[in-house]
């Protein structure tokens, strides 16, 4: 495809902004297009986009947009999925791919159906520093892996979207858990065949926040075809910022990541200052501001990675495709299952029931 390669955002919330950072940073890039439906104006002139629309319809069948990018609540994703693969667009679909397994097969089959490329916005899967992460063990540094404990976990949700499960389709465990699901599956590159689940419950069995019909706390400990197990946490009970984390335990070694936390920078202050972490509220005594939070979590360079993708034609790897959301839903829905009926859950049952 012809670069500058022309996207179009369906969206002007958080994950439209940094979508619109990436796009701004890929050289092979040019924000076209913006569908909104609120800020639309204000979120246009900060990213220098002139045309715009509130009908994603419109922004799908635009002759000028050729990668359309879906950054609305998950419950949306489907329909513009959907209407872009009708129009012929390639798409890049912000997690969870949505809110209901047959949401999520319905558009992997329309994107094949359409043979265009349905692309899995995964951020871990391009952070630099989990790359790094994954050179190390691919060079064998850890030996081969037995254990990876991987976790995304914050004070909970800054959109009212997430507080209700048939907008976001789970709670902690589904909705931020996905990014560590979804990113140990990618690195160990084998079939999950069994799943346990343990979660908060949701609602008025919540730990923090009864007003969430999702959990705002839950596992997820599934067992690898190879015997490999994961052992996976999303919650929204942790405070102090987002705090993302990796340990990796192999035959010959061990790894420990602090994705989220872990700057060089250590700042103490009495006053505080404007911002050190996603979901901090505050910034006061020992802080550790990130350097750069959006490049450290993969947007920049998940966004030049698919825009490559584009560019030269080519599929995108495994852990980043659509059939990949899919999958990632798959695990935290049987982790649910299992809370329910309090059994191990086999995914190959799982998968055919
Ligand atoms: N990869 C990540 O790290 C990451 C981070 C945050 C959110 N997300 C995902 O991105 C998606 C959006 O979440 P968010 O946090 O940006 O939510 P948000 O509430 O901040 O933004 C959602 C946006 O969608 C818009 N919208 C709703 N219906 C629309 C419609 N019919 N047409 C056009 N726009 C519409 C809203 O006006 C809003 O601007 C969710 O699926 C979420 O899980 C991913």
């Amino acid at each position: 495809m012809k670069v500058p390669i022309r996207a179009g955002i369906v969206g002007t919330g958080f994950a439209a902004e940094l979508h619109a950072d990436a796009l701004a940073r890929c050289r092979d890039a040019k924000l076209e297009m913006v569908c909104g439906i609120e800020n639309l104006d204000r979120f246009c002139e900060q990213w220098g986009v002139e045309r715009r629309t509130d009908n994603y319809k419109e922004l799908c069948k635009d002759p000028d947009v050729d990668v359309v990018i879906v950054c609305t609540p998950t419950f949306i994703h489907r329909p513009v999925v959907a209407a872009a693969a009708e129009a012929g667009k390639d798409i890049i679909c912000e997690k969870p791919l949505a809110t209901k397994l047959e949401d999520a097969r319905a558009m992997v089959k329309a994107a094949a159906a359409a043979g265009v490329k349905l692309m899995y916005a995964e951020d871990w899967c391009f952070s630099p520093i989990l790359k790094r992460v994954e050179e190390i063990v691919a060079e064998g540094a850890v030996g081969d892996i037995l254990y990876v404990k991987a976790k995304e976990v914050h004070s909970g949700s800054h959109s009212e979207y997430a507080k209700k499960l048939e907008y976001c389709g789970g709670g902690a465990l589904f909705h931020i858990g996905c990014h560590p699901i979804n990113w140990v599956r990618h690195l160990i590159g084998k079939e999950v065949v069994e799943v346990v689940g343990k979660t908060s419950g949701g609602g008025k069995s919540n730990m923090v926040h009864k007003d969430y019909e999702g959990e705002d706390w839950g596992v997820a400990l599934f067992t690898f075809e190879h015997g490999a197990q994961g052992l996976v946490e999303g919650n929204y009970i942790t405070l102090g910022g987002m705090d993302d984390t990796v340990e990796i335990y192999g035959t010959k070694g061990a790894l420990k990541v602090e994705l989220s936390q872990g700057s060089p920078i250590h700042v103490y202050s009495r006053v505080g200052y404007e911002y050190s972490v996603e979901k901090a509220d505050n910034q006061l005594g020992w802080t550790r501001p990130a350097v750069d939070e959006r490049w450290q979590l993969g947007y920049p360079t998940e966004i030049e990675y698919f825009i490559g993708c584009l560019r030269d034609n080519t599929e995108p790897m495994v852990g980043v495709r659509g059939e990949d959301g899919l999958a990632s839903m798959e695990i935290a829905f049987a982790a649910y299952e299992s809370m329910r009926t309090g059994k191990t859950i086999r995914m190959k049952d799982f998968r055919s029931s």
